[in-house]
C-alpha cells in the first residue's frame, strides 16, 4: 500500500463519465473519496480485503476501529446483516439518510473482516445524498465508508478538505460540493424494547423517539459493560487550537467562533440556526487551523435537536489531548 504514497489523486465532477470512472476505480480495489450528506466519506469495496486495507492504510486508522457499510437501498441489508424489529423501523423512517444502524453480522456474510475488526456486529447506513447513492449502485458493491480525513484530523465537508488531507493518498475524490448536515451519522443499536444512541449525530433523539415511542437511551460512557463505538477518539473532532467552551467574550489572543447573538470573527450560524451550525461546523475548525488560530473561543449552542451532535463534537474538541 505504502509504494503507492506518491500517486496524483483525480479531482472529479459529479457528472456520469466521473462516476463510472469512479465505480471503475472502487471495483479495482481502489479508495475513491465521495460526497455524502454528512461528511465526504474515503469508499472501498466492503467484501475484498485489499481494499478495505487501503483505506486504513490511506487514513492511518488502527485497524481495531470499524468501518460503517454503505448501500444504495434498504433491501441490499439482508445480503449481510439481520435488520428486524426496532431497527427495520428506525431503517423505514431514517433512510437514506443521516443513519447508521449496528446490526447482528451475518455468519455468511461477504463482507471483509476488516470492516468489522472481528465483532459480529456490523454498522451499516443508506446514504441520502444522490451521488454516493449512484455510486454504491454504479459500483455493484456494498462499499465501507469512514469518513476522509487523516485518522486523528477533522472531517472533511469539502472536496477540497479531503485533497488537503488524503491527496496522493487516494485515487480519486469525487466533487459534489459542500455536505449539507455537516456532523456524520447517529449511530444506533437496538434491540427488543430498547435503543441506544452510541454517537451523536444528523438525526436528532427526539426524531428517533417519535418513530419508536420511547426515548433513545444515551451510552453511560463511564461504564465499560455498555456499547458504544468505538471509534470515537477525542482529537477526531478537534482543530489545532486549545479550544474553550461557552464563551461569550474572546479573551486576548483567542479567536471567536460566535452563533447567534454571539458575533465572533467566525460564526457557526448568525441568526442561530442549528442546522446552519451543524453544516458549518467543521469548516469552521478547517478555516481556523489553516488561520492558524491557537486559541479558539466558541460561542454557547443549546443542547437540543442537532445541539446535541455540535455540543458532542465540540466538547471532544475542547478535551484535553
Ligand atoms: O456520517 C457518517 O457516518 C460518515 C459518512 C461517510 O457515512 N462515516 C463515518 O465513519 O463517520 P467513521 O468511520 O468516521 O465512523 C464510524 C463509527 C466509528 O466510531 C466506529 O467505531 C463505529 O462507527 N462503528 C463501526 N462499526 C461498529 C460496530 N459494529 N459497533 C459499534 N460501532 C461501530
Ligand atoms: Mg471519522
Amino acid at each position: 500500500m505504502m509504494a503507492e504514497d506518491h500517486r496524483r489523486t483525480l479531482h472529479l465532477a459529479a457528472d456520469d463519465a466521473a462516476l463510472a470512472q469512479a465505480a471503475l476505480l472502487l471495483r479495482a480495489g481502489q479508495q475513491v473519496a465521495v460526497p455524502t450528506e454528512t461528511v465526504y466519506g474515503l469508499a472501498a469495496d466492503a467484501t475484498c480485503d485489499d481494499a478495505v486495507a487501503g483505506i486504513y492504510a490511506a487514513k492511518g486508522r488502527p485497524s481495531f476501529n470499524p468501518l460503517i457499510v454503505h448501500v444504495a437501498d434498504i433491501g441490499d441489508v439482508a445480503a449481510f446483516a439481520a435488520l428486524s424489529g426496532e431497527s427495520l423501523a428506525l431503517a423505514q423512517a431514517f433512510w437514506p439518510g443521516p443513519l447508521t444502524l449496528v446490526l447482528p453480522l451475518r455468519a455468511d456474510a461477504p463482507i471483509s473482516k476488516l470492516v468489522t475488526a472481528g465483532l459480529e456486529t456490523v454498522a451499516v447506513r443508506v446514504p441520502a445524498h444522490p451521488v454516493a447513492r449512484a455510486l454504491i449502485k454504479a459500483a455493484g458493491v456494498p462499499l465501507a465508508m469512514p469518513s476522509a480525513n487523516p485518522s486523528g484530523r477533522i472531517s472533511p465537508t469539502a472536496a477540497q478538505h479531503v485533497l488537503d488531507g488524503l491527496a496522493g493518498r487516494i485515487a480519486a475524490v469525487v466533487d459534489g460540493g459542500p455536505s449539507g448536515v455537516g456532523v456524520e451519522s447517529t449511530i444506533v443499536v437496538a434491540g427488543r424494547g430498547d435503543a441506544t444512541v452510541l454517537r451523536a449525530g444528523g438525526v436528532t433523539p427526539d426524531e428517533i423517539a417519535a418513530v419508536l415511542g420511547y426515548a433513545p437511551l444515551r451510552p453511560d460512557l463511564s461504564d465499560e459493560a455498555r456499547p458504544n463505538a468505538p471509534g470515537q477518539l477525542l482529537s477526531h473532532y478537534a482543530p489545532k487550537g486549545h479550544v474553550r467552551l461557552n464563551a461569550t467574550t474572546a479573551a486576548a489572543g483567542e479567536v471567536m467562533l460566535g452563533f447567534g447573538d454571539v458575533v465572533g470573527d467566525l460564526t457557526l450560524s448568525a441568526r442561530g440556526d442549528l442546522r446552519e451550525a451543524a453544516a458549518n461546523l467543521f469548516a469552521c475548525f478547517h478555516r481556523l487551523d489553516a488561520m492558524g488560530a491557537m486559541a479558539i473561543a466558541v460561542a454557547p449552542i443549546p443542547d437540543t435537536g442537532l445541539g446535541l451532535a455540535i455540543n458532542d463534537r465540540l466538547r471532544r474538541a475542547a478535551a484535553p489531548r
